[in-house]
């Protein structure tokens, strides 16, 4: 049942401060001001390697995962799609955990990749959305998201959920390594709970987005600039507008626009910029600029300080609420998917059946 919208992937949009408040439920102990992961004790302090592994919007899930498993448990990360970690024979050594992350738990590649994962010896992970998915029931540690039947082809409320219970897995990691205070445990589950409220003040700019659409629907190509834990953002960001506008669309490493990409500027291509507040934002922003100097068209997506900072010259602005960065990405998803949704509406397309896509890829 759509409810009062329109399409489902715009109901599953609006839905995620609850959804991602349900899921957080089950892994954080907010009075307490600690983690609390939904399995039984699992000693972690074995673990010398994690691997990582998902397709599509759920791999972008693991990347953010990196940087938050590399910055808070220190522990190394290896990261893969599944269609090229089954076949690139990865080194999988003792006291490994494999990490697979998947919405429907039926996807075949990520599948096959787990279970090779298990016969190699490594402790098997899986962050999942389908509880009765074949992933859930072959996982050693089953960490479920709670975003509810996810019906929209494009994934939207399942990715915002995986990020909050991959966020809640680094800091227990991190915890059970002797990694974190009980100050910093108490930062972090601060910041997590948090997030539900932000992303509501995200989706309330949705009328502005919406007035955005029709300019970037006339483009041909469309470009997504993020940096760190927001790198994967723009990588969704190109992702989900591709999928259900059918406008070409990329997502870069914002560092990497100079190395090729910047060749594509002109005054027609869009360049969607992800750059909230925080210790990356002056390194985005030169090379927003860069772009700007070559006659690109810059939507800014930042908060108010860093509008204030960087706003002069872009065609226009997206506000998000002040956020700690590690919430960022899960705030900052809201305002791509409510791009791409929009821009697809302006197309008529169809958004919650896009043309050649399923939802659930059970062939390899
Ligand atoms: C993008 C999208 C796909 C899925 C991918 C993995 O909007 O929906 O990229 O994320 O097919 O699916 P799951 O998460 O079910 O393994």
């Amino acid at each position: 049942d759509k409810g009062n919208h329109r399409h489902f992937m715009q109901k599953e949009i609006f839905e995620q401060p609850v959804v991602v408040a349900q899921t957080l439920g089950s892994y954080l102990r907010p009075l307490a001001g600690e983690v609390s992961l939904p399995i039984p004790e699992f000693d972690f302090t074995q673990i010398r390697r994690v691997t990582i592994v998902a397709c599509g919007t759920s791999f972008y899930a693991g990347m953010v995962a990196k940087y938050w498993f590399e910055q808070f448990a220190r522990v190394p990360v290896d990261l893969d799609v599944a269609s090229e970690f089954r076949y690139r024979e990865p080194v999988l050594e003792d006291g490994g955990l494999a990490l697979f992350i998947s919405q429907s738990g039926e996807t075949a590649d990520t599948l096959a990749a787990l279970r090779h994962a298990r016969a190699a010896g490594q402790k098997i992970a899986v962050v999942v959305n389908v509880p009765t998915s074949s992933m859930a029931r072959e996982a050693d540690l089953l960490l479920p998201t709670h975003a509810g039947p996810e019906i929209g082809v494009a994934s939207t409320k399942a990715f915002t959920c995986q990020l909050a219970v991959l966020a809640a897995l680094a800091a227990n990691f991190a915890r059970a390594k002797g990694r974190l205070s009980r100050e910093e445990e108490q930062e972090i589950v601060r910041h997590l709970a948090e997030a539900p409220a932000a992303m509501n003040a995200a989706i309330a700019h949705d009328d502005e987005i919406e007035a955005l659409a029709p300019l970037i629907a006339k483009a041909r190509d469309v470009l997504y600039l993020g940096r760190g834990p927001d790198y994967p953002m723009a990588l969704e960001g190109a992702l989900k507008l591709k999928e259900i506008s059918y406008i070409h669309a990329e997502g870069y490493a914002a560092g990497e626009m100079k190395h090729g990409p910047i060749a594509l500027i002109d005054e027609h291509v869009p360049v969607i910029v992800i750059a909230p507040s925080g210790p990356l934002f002056d390194k985005t922003v030169s090379n927003m600029q860069e772009v700007q100097a070559r006659g690109g068209k810059v939507v800014l997506i930042s908060d108010a300080e860093g509008i204030a900072a960087a706003g002069e010259g872009t065609i226009a602005t997206i506000e998000m609420p002040r956020v700690h960065p590690l919430i960022a990405p899960l705030v900052y998803a809201v305002p791509v998917q409510l791009l791409a949704y929009h821009v697809a509406v302006a197309k008529g397309t169809d958004v919650d059946q896009p043309r050649n896509l399923a939802k659930s890829v059970t062939v390899e």
